[in-house]
């Protein structure tokens, strides 16, 4: 599915497996970052809109909203290119609809957020257009992974097929690194950093986390290689097929890594966009 460089579906498709993976991933990196937001914003506020691009399921926004008190009244709004992972069961105060990072926004949404929250590989002309969305003051939070951040051969090849598939949907791999200088080139103030280095495997101390980032690893790599199949990259069949067998053992046995580097970075809007025009 990454033929069409990403503009219209992910390159991985719905499947039980990668509905699993989304699970876990965001599972073991709350977990390990405590809290969804970083962002320094009084979510004890009524009332704030909370955007959440690239949103999947919607689990980023469920989370947070099942972290919050019901009498919150937040708006909760998540978009994704696709519709596939789009929960069936959300809630009134929960809106999840199709809208690619990379097209024009609603004008209707312009300066209207409180904070644009997760995401995952979004360059800095994407972020330029999301910063749009916010409220004079609105906060902007970014979770990357740093793929730089990698022990162990297996996770090394994994990311090195991650490469690969970021090359055909023009996405660039080194985005974590950069997001601190592309917030203030972009006018952000008040900007925070904080790099959440990701225990995986048997690097993790909570038991269930050891168990369960191995399986979120595998299950990615796993995911990873089949998509592969159809795609140029520089795996033979042969290892693209042992791939996750070994990233599972790795992380089982060694614990790998760090891993999953997720880097937080928040930026203030400092435009008021109702004067901008
Ligand atoms: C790795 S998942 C991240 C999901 C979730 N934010 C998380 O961290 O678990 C990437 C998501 O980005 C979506 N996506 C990819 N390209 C996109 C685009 N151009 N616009 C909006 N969503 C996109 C995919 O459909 C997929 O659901």
């Amino acid at each position: 599915m990454a033929e069409d460089k990403n503009n219209t579906h992910y390159f991985l498709d719905l499947s039980a497996d990668e509905d699993e993976r989304l699970k876990l991933g965001q599972l073991v990196i709350l977990d390990h970052m405590e809290k969804a937001v970083w962002a320094p914003l009084d979510l004890s506020v009524p009332g704030l809109r909370i955007l959440d691009s690239a949103t999947a399921s919607g689990v980023w926004l469920q989370d947070l909203k099942a972290s919050l008190p019901a009498s919150s009244n937040h708006t909760y709004i998540g978009t994704d290119i696709t519709p596939i992972y789009f929960v069936k069961t959300a809630s009134p105060d929960l809106t999840l609809q199709v809208q690619s990072m990379k097209q024009p926004w609603p004008t209707e949404w312009q300066g209207t957020f409180d904070l644009r929250g997760e995401g995952r590989s979004e360059a800095k002309g994407t972020i330029a257009n999301m910063m749009h969305l916010l409220k004079p003051g609105g906060w902007m939070q970014l979770v990357e992974s740093d793929h730089s951040v990698v022990q162990g051969p297996a996770l090394q090849s994994m990311f090195e097929l991650l490469c690969d598939k970021f090359k055909v949907m023009d996405t660039g791999p080194d985005y974590a690194p950069q997001l601190e200088d592309w917030f203030k080139e972009l006018g952000m103030v008040n900007i925070g950093c904080r790099i959440f280095d990701v225990p995986l495997g048997a690097n993790n101390p909570n038991e269930e986390m050891k168990a369960k980032s191995t399986r979120c690893f595998f299950l990615a790599t796993n995911g990873m290689a089949q998509a592969a199949q159809s795609v140029p990259t520089s795996f033979a069949p042969h290892d693209l097929g042992q791939l996750a067998s070994r990233v599972e053992e790795e992380l089982a046995t060694q614990g790998g890594c760090t891993g999953c580097t997720a880097f937080g970075a928040s930026g203030r809007s400092r435009y008021n966009w109702s004067s901008a025009g």
